[in-house]
């Protein structure tokens, strides 16, 4: 509501002459408070741009979970090389105590998957002498080494040639969903396959 103009008198002596000094108008109620209309476009602002943001980052992440879903990343070093479903065998243990060599693993990952009746563990294909990768043989049922000669059992021992000590293991796991898993950056020589469980077992 406007306010009545103030109406003075133009000699405090005389009192019949007057002046209006001015009339209080109103301001619009949107030119009342600029700082208070300011900070409501700001505020909108800054809604717009992060409902915006929002809207990206959902559409990234669907596109992500797109090309990319739901699998368990290992690190480079460790296989998925099956359940232990995929290394049963009926057959009967060797001489010593092996019931399955399976090499499918020796050319990409060099390792052999080894199964005696209770217990499934990971050789590595380096021979213990200079480091070449050694063959098996399920003829003879031998590991042998192509560079000087070396000749392992079944279960890794070694029993001819230079080669100092057995076929080294690598370490073997069960994951959450009974996947088995090798972890081809830790190895195990023969002194450790016990105290570190160099193996898993089957019950
Ligand atoms: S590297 Fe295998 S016997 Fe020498």
């Amino acid at each position: 509501m406007s306010q009545p103009p103030v109406i003075t008198p133009l000699d405090e002596q005389d009192t019949t002459s007057f002046q209006i000094v001015g009339s209080r108008k109103e301001r619009p109620a949107s030119e009342q408070n600029p700082s208070r209309r300011e900070f409501l476009q700001k505020g909108l602002s800054i809604a717009g741009w992060g409902a915006l943001f929002a809207c990206a980052a959902g559409g990234t992440y669907q596109t992500v979970r797109f090309f990319f879903p739901s699998v368990v990343f290992h690190p480079p070093s460790v296989f998925q090389i099956g359940r232990l479903e995929d290394f049963l065998s009926t057959g009967q243990p060797d001489a010593h105590g092996v019931i399955l060599v399976e090499d499918r693993f020796k050319q990409e990952h060099r390792f052999f998957v080894v199964r005696e009746p209770a217990r499934i563990y990971a050789l590595f294909a380096r021979c213990t002498h200079l480091g070449c990768t050694v063959n098996w043989f399920s003829n003879l049922r031998i590991f042998k080494c192509p560079c000087h000669g070396s000749e392992f059992h079944s279960d890794g021992r070694e029993f001819a040639g230079p080669a100092p000590r057995p076929l080294d293991r690598l370490k073997i796991s069960l994951d959450t969903e009974g996947n088995l898993l090798v972890d081809t950056s830790v190895v195990y020589t023969a002194q450790e396959f016990e105290a570190k469980k160099a193996y898993i077992e089957i019950g």
